[in-house]
């Protein structure tokens, strides 16, 4: 519900039938949206709980989702430019950066996708829906859970084992970041009915260099080549299959910003790449010629993307 008073703009989640479950994901949604502020998270503006109704009041996001403008009712007229899209990833990853590193107790929001990343009047990510989020005590890297998300976006230790930790969103954002490049949905459904994630659908590409391919077509050539080198590098990094090899979001933040945004920086070598060869021999053979093709750091060079 989208409500109008006084020019302030605000969006009202009503819950439609009390399930022991939904007034779970209620509370806890209002737990930690009641904890954190961060530009690029939806802010709460308030919330009722009374008899047998749940409201939570948040701040009105006039470009909806990107699952809107990736895959939805604003995919045709194609919105989201180049620069938006780098601008988008950037903010989605330094609220996700907040919620580990800086919220207090830190927080997994364990459902980072298209949908739940919400765009304000300049198309400034904000990410939402923290029904499913989970505060980690201090000095506990991993909690063991019933699994929640959504297919496609899953970490593959979460899906299997429910091991959650922060790589478990590290992950999701990687695939987030595929998606926010290719406008390929996490799982596809293929003619005949075989389904395909944007795994398997990106890996020979990248294994072959062929990042054309991979950056959607509606944006018709206006992408800038070695920033989309240097955020699918960045992604595959994200969606490394063990969660230790993973970056953290702090490391996604400045990797982006240092490789893409205006501000070029250098990262220190003890962040540098010391298990990319292993992790690439296996799956990518020729991925150590890309890697000094694309000046993809190795052990010996500092981390500078671009
Ligand atoms: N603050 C907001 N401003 C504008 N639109 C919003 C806001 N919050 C949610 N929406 C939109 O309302 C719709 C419903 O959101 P909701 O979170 O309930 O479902 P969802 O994100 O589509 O799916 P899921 O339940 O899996 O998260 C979505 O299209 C979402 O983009
Ligand atoms: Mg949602």
């Amino acid at each position: 519900m989208q409500a109008n008073t006084w020019n302030l703009q605000i969006a009202v989640k009503r819950l439609k039938t009390m399930t022991a479950k939904a007034e779970m994901e209620f509370a806890v949604e209002v737990e930690v949206l009641g904890r954190v502020r961060h530009k690029n998270l939806l802010g709460l503006r308030g919330f009722y709980a009374g008899g047998d109704e749940r409201l939570i009041v948040y701040d009105y996001m006039p470009n909806h989702s990107l699952l809107s403008h990736l895959h939805g009712q604003f995919a045709t007229d194609c919105l989201l430019d180049w620069p938006k899209r780098i601008s988008i990833a950037i903010g989605a990853a330094e609220g996700l950066a907040y919620l580990h590193h800086e919220a207090n107790p830190h927080i997994i929001h364990r459902d980072i996708k298209a949908s739940n990343v919400l765009l304000d009047t300049e198309f400034q990510a904000k990410v939402a829906d923290f029904g499913f989020a989970k505060l980690i005590p201090e000095g506990v890297s991993h909690l063991t859970t019933r699994v929640k998300g959504t297919l496609g976006y899953l970490a593959p230790e979460y899906a299997m084992w429910g091991k959650v930790s922060g790589s478990c969103d590290v992950y999701s954002y990687g695939i987030l970041l595929l998606e926010i490049v290719s406008a390929k949905k996490p799982i596809e459904k293929l003619p005949g009915g075989v389904k395909r994630d944007i795994i398997q659908w990106v890996t020979p590409y990248v294994q072959k260099g062929n990042f054309n391919h991979i950056v959607d077509e509606r944006l018709k050539g206006h992408f800038d080549l070695e920033q989309l080198i240097s955020v699918i590098m960045v992604a595959m990094r994200c969606i490394d299959s063990s969660p230790e090899k993973r970056p953290s979001m702090l490391e996604v933040v400045e990797w982006l910003k240092g490789g893409i945004g205006k501000r070029k920086k250098d990262i220190p070598p003890s962040l540098s790449y010391k298990t990319d060869d292993e992790k690439y021999e296996g799956n990518f053979d020729d991925f150590k010629t890309m890697q000094s093709r694309l000046k993809i750091p190795s052990h010996h060079d500092k981390l500078k993307i671009r």
